[in-house]
């Protein structure tokens, strides 16, 4: 949670920061702030609310003058979301600015110490902790980095920050420990942000900052230093491809809508070197030379989590690798029965999630393989896992994921071919049919979802009074009822649960009255004429129903939404869309804040 941006160079900087920090406010946007030095004085301007409440408090010409300074756009944790707990902080003295992101576990017990130690404190957060440690170890007579060092060793818990002193206005330190932490090389200027689109427009060279580092960034020069012994640390820098249009709206109304529309570029972008044509196979060179999965356990989160229910079916059916899926927070405080002949699969968008990145550490702990399935490159999950493998959405803004569950999809569906073919379980006629579907489904998903989107809109009057609804589906349809629930209720607020469609009559078809809808997603399958029957059983009760189905289901139902016909497991791929566009029709319509919900936060960095 939260977001860091942080900036030093030659053009002024204020305008800078705010742009990153826009492309930063999917990690947080309760309250925000920025510091920067004017003639030896730290000023600093903060407020709660969005940005845009900080674009209007910084309308004076002075905040054109800097040419560095460090910006937040905060998560609240500790500390209600108030001007005075935003960020960034002050030590006593005036003479340093802090931001930061992650939890100081052990907050109260430092912060009583320096109360003791005759320290005034101004908010109630974990991180005016940090900056009254540092301070007060410089005014002991420590260097910077020295006073850093002893602070660092003293905090329990994860950080990302970002430190600027009133005497050296050009220079920034920063440090991380499980939050994550990028820097930015520019010509003449450098960066430091919590994700690489802060910064994408000016530079695509960047250094991953390892946990236990420090950093001291100046216009000209990036240095690192480990925590340890402050021991300078020479680090490669690496060359992101992605572009800054990608992490820009381009003309939608908001991000959610875009990265919706952005689906079938990323079913290419994923299958893009991943498929041999002339040959007809599917190619993952991580896993050339990698022993095959006896058994596989996944563990994720959120959407990723259900993109991991979903793989199992397939994993199973084709692959015959026998999977299990596990929430990765309950995962991570419970006997796992690992070894050192056990396969772990992390599935992870962002790559930070703090339970996702435990459930791996423990997993390696006991000596189990794990591949990471991930969108964001050198993301700690990316960077800790055995096997990585990047799933290619590219930049996902909306906090509401879409088009990084369907690269996931994607990525575990080529997985599932690799392995079958590898145990040679699957005919090459087959692998040759699910290729040539692979390659026409951008084309056929783009055709589609123009038509899909008016749809949308169609329906969400008729139902956007719902306080409550069911989605239902069955097989391999069933992870993806539980993901259309979530994002109605991410986005709408509206309440919404996913069930398994013939587990409904085991308590939950009790719920069932004229103003409890319920979406079936019910292809034209085998299991039809079972979703068929539950669908009855709803419209006995009085039930209105939504079915996302395939031409000839007929289905008498109040209102039915025909999908292209296509095979089987392909049909997820417009099933997905429909779900997503669905949720944030209804969220519009009720005019709720689509890209920025309430409570959320993208990427969850802390417990
Ligand atoms: C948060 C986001 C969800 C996301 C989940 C897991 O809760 O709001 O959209 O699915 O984290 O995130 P990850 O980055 O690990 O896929």
């Amino acid at each position: 949670m939260c977001g860091i941006i942080a900036y030093t160079g030659h053009r002024p900087a204020t305008p800078i920061i705010i742009e990153g920090l826009k492309r930063l406010e999917y990690r947080g946007y309760d309250s925000a702030g920025i510091a920067f030095c004017l003639q030896n004085k730290l000023s600093v301007i903060k407020t709660e609310g969005k940005l845009s409440n900080l674009e209007q408090k910084l309308n004076s010409q002075e905040v054109l003058l800097n040419t560095s300074g460090i910006g937040h756009t905060r998560w609240a944790t500790h500390g209600l979301p108030t001007t005075q707990n935003a960020h960034p902080h002050l030590s006593q003295n005036g003479r340093f600015a802090l931001v930061h992101n992650g939890i100081i576990e052990n907050f109260k017990e430092l912060k009583k110490d320096l109360i003791s130690k005759g320290i005034t404190f101004t908010s109630d957060t974990d991180t005016e902790v940090l900056v009254q440690l540092i301070a007060y170890y410089v005014d002991k007579g420590n260097s910077i980095l020295q006073a850093i060092q002893k602070s660092l060793n003293q905090v329990k818990g994860s950080y990302a920050f970002a430190l600027i002193e009133c005497s050296q206005p050009q220079t920034i330190w920063a440090g991380r420990c499980s939050s994550p932490l990028i820097l930015g090389k520019g010509q003449g200027e450098n960066f430091i942000a919590s994700d690489i689109p802060a910064f994408l427009p000016y530079t695509k060279e960047v250094i991953f900052l390892e946990d236990y580092e420090i950093a001291e960034i100046t216009p000209s020069q990036i240095k690192l230093f480990s925590l340890s012994h402050l021991t300078p640390i020479a680090r490669e820098t690496v060359l992101i491809h992605w572009d800054i249009q990608a992490a820009q709206k381009e003309g939608y109304k908001h991000f959610m809508l875009k990265e919706i529309f952005e689906q079938p570029q990323v079913i290419e972008n994923c299958l893009r070197g991943r498929i041999d044509a002339s040959k007809q196979t599917i190619i993952i060179p991580e896993l050339n030379d990698i022993p095959i999965p006896s058994r596989l356990k996944i563990v994720a989160c959120g959407t990723s989590y259900h993109a991991g229910l979903w793989a199992k079916y397939l994993l199973e059916d084709i692959a015959k690798i026998p999977v299990e899926v596990e929430i990765a927070s309950e995962f991570r405080y419970r006997e796992s029965l690992l070894d050192r002949d056990s396969w772990v699969m992390v599935i992870s968008q962002s790559g930070e999630t703090a339970d996702t990145l435990a459930g791996l550490r423990l997993a390696k702990e006991k000596k189990a393989t794990v591949i990471g399935l991930c969108n964001v490159i050198g993301s700690s999950i990316a960077r800790e896992s055995d096997i990585t493998i990047y799933t290619q959405a590219g930049p996902e803004i909306s906090v509401a994921s879409t088009k990084a569950m369907c690269s996931q999809m994607i990525t575990l569906l080529l997985l599932t071919l690799f392995w079958a073919k590898q145990k040679q379980i699957i005919s090459q006629q087959t692998i040759n049919s699910f290729i040539k579907q692979l390659v026409t489904l951008p084309e056929q998903l783009k055709n589609n979802l123009t038509a899909y989107h008016q749809k949308a809109k169609e329906l969400t009057p008729k139902y956007a009074w719902a306080k409550s609804f069911f989605y239902l589906g069955r097989g391999i349809y069933y992870p993806l009822a539980l993901e259309g629930a979530l994002k109605l209720k991410e986005i709408s607020y509206i309440h919404a649960e996913g069930y398994a469609a013939g587990e409904m009559k085991h308590g939950p078809i009790a719920l069932i009255d004229p103003e409890f809808p319920t979406f079936a997603l019910a292809p034209k399958d085998n299991l039809l004429p079972k979703i068929k029957s539950n669908l009855q059983e709803v419209q006995a009760r009085g039930g209105k129903i939504i079915a996302l189905t395939e031409p000839d289901a007929l289905l008498n139902v109040d209102d039915t939404w025909f999908m292209p016909r296509s095979q089987h497991p392909f049909t997820s791929f417009f099933v997905l869309p429909a779900l997503q566009l669905f949720a944030y029709e209804t969220a519009i319509y009720l005019g709720k804040d689509v890209d920025q919900p309430r409570n959320l936060a993208k990427s969850v960095t802390v417990e």
